[in-house]
């Protein structure tokens, strides 16, 4: 599948390169990102975005900002890189791999300080922070096939998923999430029938989701998000897939605006509501959804952004919250790369959680 091969971040030689996702579907371009400005920018405006590519693009932004730093020694190095980690986390604040991302960044910058105290080598360190960038990828690719063929567990051949935002190839370093399960049924003859939320304000759905599957041969159907429900009540939709930006500890998921609202349908129709969450999303430090920073993001994306010309009157009032909390209560299971998470979410997260850390530590 052609797909799968288009990354959202990439390197070509030492040049890092970006997707830029505002371009589709009508153009697949490539920006070159050259500084610590150029990524913020990039993730800012969404030219790179869903949270595990963002955390993927945040990591290799962190390696080539390092590799600008010109101070020589230790400590000022690392003042230095602090302050640009810092710049890069305001960049957007709901999705956690971000931040998990940039801690990851830190910590292997520390440790390569920590090795060779009295004798830092600044062309040691960007080496160690451009291998961490790559196993952040590589993690996240195997996450996501991973999650794809638990996902495929729980769903039967022909049946109509229903699907919000874009969880696909081009919103992690390859697979997707909630879209993993879906290309590899794709790959094996399932016969799935998909229907993409347009996912307003910035259609996520339309541009990128009905792209990518389009693209992949996967019977997909556009619908505007205020049809979701007419959909489900003929009986179309058997599951919903989606992803997630932050999951807090006790299961509440942030992820795009519109998701809670899907998921109280799906309730209400008595369809499955599965949230694929690689354990880089979980953020056992958030009690619950009440503590998930919501992004509020310009007005102007709802009535002017995508449009020949203004869709609503000069001046008119607008709340454009870019991500809304789907209480854990609505949450059928959570898909992770290390198995599936059923309520009480509480205790099984963590539980998860403290697994993967010890089995993580046995392997090193
Ligand atoms: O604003 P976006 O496009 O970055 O929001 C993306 C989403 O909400 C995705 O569903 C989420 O990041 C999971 S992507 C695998």
């Amino acid at each position: 599948m052609d797909v799968l091969n288009i990354a959202p971040v990439r390197l070509e030689g030492k040049k890092l390169l970006v997707l830029d996702q505002t371009q589709l579907p009508g153009r697949e371009v490539y920006i070159e990102i050259n500084n610590k400005e150029d990524l913020f920018d990039a993730i800012f405006h969404l030219k790179v975005r869903g949270a595990p590519a963002i955390g993927v693009a945040a990591a290799y932004g962190m390696w080539l900002a390092a590799s600008q730093i010109s101070s020589g020694d230790s400590s000022e190095f690392l003042e230095e890189f602090l302050k640009i980690k810092q710049y890069i986390g305001s960049s957007r604040p709901t999705a956690v791999n971000l931040f998990w991302a940039l801690d990851r960044m830190e910590g292997c910058l520390k440790i390569e300080i920590g090795k060779n105290y009295g004798e830092f080598s600044r062309e040691k360190a960007v080496d160690q922070l451009l291998s961490e960038a790559e196993r952040i990828r590589i993690e996240d690719e195997e996450a996501c096939r991973a999650m794809g063929e638990l996902g495929l567990t729980l769903l039967r051949p022909g049946m109509g998923i229903l699907t919000h935002c874009n969880a696909g190839t081009i919103a992690t370093a390859k697979y997707g999430t909630a879209l993993s399960p879906i290309y590899l049924g794709q790959e094996r003859g399932y016969g799935f029938r998909v229907f993409a939320d347009e996912t307003r304000p910035l259609l996520q759905g339309a541009r990128l989701t009905a792209w990518e599957l389009q693209k992949a041969g996967v019977d997909v159907t556009l619908i505007c998000d205020n049809m979701a429900s007419l959909v489900m009540k003929n009986g179309w939709v058997q599951a919903v897939v989606v992803g997630c930006d932050r999951m807090a500890a006790n299961g509440d998921g942030a992820n795009k605006i519109g998701t809670s609202g899907v998921a109280i349908l799906a309730k209400e129709y008595g369809i499955p509501f599965y949230m694929f969450v690689p354990t880089s999303t979980i953020d056992l430090s958030t009690k619950t959804g009440e503590d998930i920073v919501i992004e509020e993001r310009n007005g102007k994306e709802i009535g002017e952004l995508w449009y020949e010309k203004p869709m609503a009157p000069a001046g008119v009032k607008t709340y454009n919250p870019a991500f809304d909390v789907t209480p854990a209560k609505y949450i059928t299971a959570v898909i992770t790369e290390k198995g599936i998470v059923k309520p009480p979410y509480s205790e099984n997260l963590a539980a998860l959680i403290n697994r993967a850390k010890a089995g993580d530590s046995d392997e090193k």
